[in-house]
């Protein structure tokens, strides 16, 4: 990323010198999806892949946004009193939505021009949306030292995303995109975010992610709908069982107890939250006892609940992970994220990676009639300033 501060100089036109840089990883749930709005456990991790800003603050109150990524949409500029919501300014609205918030609480308190890049695949489920919304909260909080702790910029992010953004996602990602660190993925209870660092040990196998490379807006309303179901169901499970908080609480028995007073709908998605729950518990055990095999057969399980129970799948999810599951180097796969498109995660043994590649990209390219893309996910940590010697290596 050597190139980003001359690339700063050259679009702000200004002396690198006072520049900062920063950078807020992408994420992989590894399982537990559709949970963290649901009160449970989820087990997601911080990739090494992730969006890059450059900064430099302003003597004015004028703000200049520029993404490498989106040159199209050129430089967007706004100034510290129009801090508003402006569909016209497309991506940079997620760095504007978290300004607002640190401008409104007065620790922004002067103008800022940045430069952003990602290298992590827009719309594809692996939290670029988060990267940026943590990104900017990090470097704001640093710049204008702010007193906020990670897991406060945490929240204030979901808060940008709900709020500002209008898209009604749980914490999950911007908790691992915070949180995540080097070689660990993080074992969440998203109700009352306590976690654990669980040592991410694979063995001979790596993680491999594979884009069905199908837009996925995660403002579809399919998401907000599966929310709403399941607060309807919670409602009417609480009226029967006044102590449970939080759908993952339930037990089997009391889903078996309650499930009467529910509609077909809302059954399936409750048992997807309580199987999924006591899935990633005990894969997050698996993990620790190096029991690979047997957390690969969770994940599967997961799949096929999310497909069949949840129903956020959709052929490309599924072609790409029945393709997977033939292949002879394949130990788990599963659709990750929000999901109707978007990517899944793999664990495959390294021998066998590039055949899988091809055998599974040929497959998926027979069914769908366009290849998905491919990659090889190292997990690293969560977002940060990068100091000189981490930016030129
Ligand atoms: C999206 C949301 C998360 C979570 C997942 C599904 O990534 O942003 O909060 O709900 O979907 O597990």
């Amino acid at each position: 990323m050597e190139h980003l501060k001359p690339s700063f100089t050259k679009t702000f036109n200004k002396s690198e010198i006072d520049t900062r840089m920063f950078f807020a990883p992408g994420r992989v749930n590894l399982i537990g999806e559709h949970i963290d709005y649901n009160g449970g456990h989820v087990l997601p991790c911080a990739l090494h892949i992730g969006t890059y800003a450059v900064v430099c603050e302003r003597e004015d109150d004028q703000i200049n946004l520029y993404s490498n990524n989106f040159p199209e949409k050129g430089m967007v500029s706004f100034s510290l009193n129009n801090l508003q919501f402006n569909a016209e300014h497309d991506w940079a609205n997620y760095p504007k939505g978290v300004m607002k918030y640190f401008y409104d609480k007065g620790v922004l308190n002067s103008g800022l021009d940045i430069l952003f890049e990602g290298n992590i695949p827009n719309g594809a489920g692996l939290s670029s949306s988060a990267s940026i919304e943590l990104l900017t909260a990090v470097l704001i909080n640093e710049i204008f030292e702010g007193t906020e702790s990670m897991t406060d910029l945490v929240k204030i992010s979901q808060k940008v995303e709900n709020e500002f953004i209008g898209v009604n996602c749980g914490i999950m990602d911007q908790f691992a995109v915070g949180m995540g660190k080097d070689q660990h993925a993080i074992l969440l209870h998203c109700d009352t975010l306590n976690y654990q660092y669980l040592p991410l040990d694979l063995k001979d196998s790596s993680i491999v992610i594979a884009n069905t490379n199908k837009k996925r807006g995660l403002a579809d309303s399919a998401y907000n709908e599966r929310r709403s179901t399941c607060d309807a169901a919670l409602t009417k499970i609480k009226e029967k069982i006044a102590d449970v908080h939080t759908l993952a609480d339930l037990t089997l028995e009391q889903f078996e107890l309650t499930k009467d007073y529910l509609t077909e709908v809302e059954q399936k998605r409750v048992l997807h939250v309580v199987s999924e729950n006591m899935r990633t518990k005990q894969a997050a055990n698996l993990l620790k006892e190096g029991k690979l095999s047997e957390f690969g057969h969770l994940m599967k399980q997961s799949h096929d609940s999310l497909r069949d129970l949840y129903e956020v799948t959709g052929n490309e999810l599924d072609t790409l992970v029945e393709a997977a599951w033939k292949h002879k180097g394949t130990i788990g796969a599963r659709m990750t994220g929000a999901g109707f498109g978007g990517c899944t995660v793999n664990i495959v043994k390294n021998d066998e990676i590039e055949d899988f590649i091809e055998e599974v990209g040929k497959e998926y390219n027979s069914k769908v009639g366009y290849l998905p893309s491919f990659y090889i996910a190292t997990i690293g940590d969560g977002a940060k300033e990068l100091k000189e010697s981490e930016v030129i290596q």
